[in-house]
């Protein structure tokens, strides 16, 4: 047994949606999603399974982890049964961006503590199986463990749902540059929210043209044809947010400011700017654009929203391994 490895895994950003499970227990999504990683929202995370330690300890950006500790032991319980083992764990994260703010903290945040668990544990998993156990913890954490753009197959069991890369990371080069309107977290975690969809009058709607809009997707990443991509990405960030926005109770997570950057979004690019939203379960904004037009749309951004924290990306990796131990 390694007994302690370290684990660095990014954000990823779908861009068709996961939302809504079609079974609870094992997390399977009841829709297939599409997905890019990106390079500077990340997780790093440090496991040691140490004899003779009472409890999981937990520490995240220096405080004992209080919000999810369930969810992180009920992870570890998954690794330690695979690898036949008993021993409790020491684990220390550090994330480079705010968490519970809809920036997907627990997508990189259940894969890097998936690889360095796994590796601490000695066991060793294929691609597939650390997707399929990444997703157990957190969904769409299981899109972060393959490169590039990736594709969650739906699958109708345990063992067939699990995300695969789609297209390498330097496939396309465009950027995400992502607006921290405000750090503060959301009041209704995306896994409470989720229970909510078959709630919204809309959601079967959404479900039958599914298959299409993950067709066109791809072809749209393929011939890099960003454009009809921008458009597809934001009217199904668009769409998801009906879905929410009508289920009961109603789940609204855009603040004032999101939807003046919305507003504003839409009106630079009626001025011929190449420049399109999305948004997950929060108040920020991911807004997706091609190199050429990444300072520019800084820039506005900025003269909108002094006070905002930007942090631009590219495509990137999934979960990999470091030597470089946080304890
Ligand atoms: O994996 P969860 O339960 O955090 O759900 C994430 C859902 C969205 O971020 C809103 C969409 C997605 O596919 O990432």
């Amino acid at each position: 047994m390694n007994t302690k490895a370290t684990a660095i895994a990014p954000v990823n950003i779908a861009f068709i949606k996961y939302w809504g499970k079609k079974d609870e227990v094992l997390r399977l999504p009841a829709n297939k999603s599409i997905s890019m990683n990106i390079d500077n929202l990340l997780t790093t995370t440090t496991v040691e399974f140490i004899p003779g330690l009472q409890a999981d300890s937990i520490t995240v950006n220096g405080s004992p982890l209080t919000k999810g500790n369930d969810r992180v032991i009920a992870h570890l319980d998954r690794v330690r049964a695979l690898a036949s083992i008993d021993e409790k764990a020491k684990v220390v994260s550090k994330f480079n961006f705010p968490m519970g703010t809809g920036l997907s903290s627990s997508a990189s945040g259940f894969a890097a503590l998936t690889v360095a668990a796994v590796n601490a544990a000695g066991i060793s998993l294929n691609q597939q199986d650390l997707s399929i156990l990444t997703r157990q913890g957190s969904g769409s954490a299981c899109r972060s463990i393959p490169d590039g753009f990736a594709e969650w197959l739906d699958g109708d069991s345990g063992e067939t749902s699990y995300a695969i890369s789609i297209f390498p990371s330097d496939w396309w080069d465009i950027r995400d540059v992502v607006v921290i309107l405000t750090s503060q977290q959301k009041e209704v975690t995306s896994t409470e929210g989720q229970r909510l969809h078959t709630t919204s009058p809309f959601f079967d709607q959404r479900l039958q043209h599914m298959k299409t809009k993950i067709d066109s997707i791809k072809q749209y990443i393929r011939q890099k044809d960003f454009h009809s991509f921008g458009e597809l990405i934001e009217s199904e960030a668009l769409e998801m947010h009906a879905v929410m926005i009508t289920s009961r109770p109603p789940l609204l997570y855009w603040t004032p400011e999101t939807l003046t950057l919305m507003k504003h979004v839409m009106r630079w690019r009626s001025e011929g700017l190449g420049v399109y939203f999305t948004i997950n379960t929060g108040q920020n904004v991911h807004l997706i654009c091609r190199p050429k037009d990444e300072d520019k749309v800084v820039q506005l951004v900025q003269s909108v929203f002094p006070e905002a924290t930007i942090i631009s990306n590219k495509p990137a990796n999934g979960a990999k391994t470091t030597l470089n131990h946080l304890f």
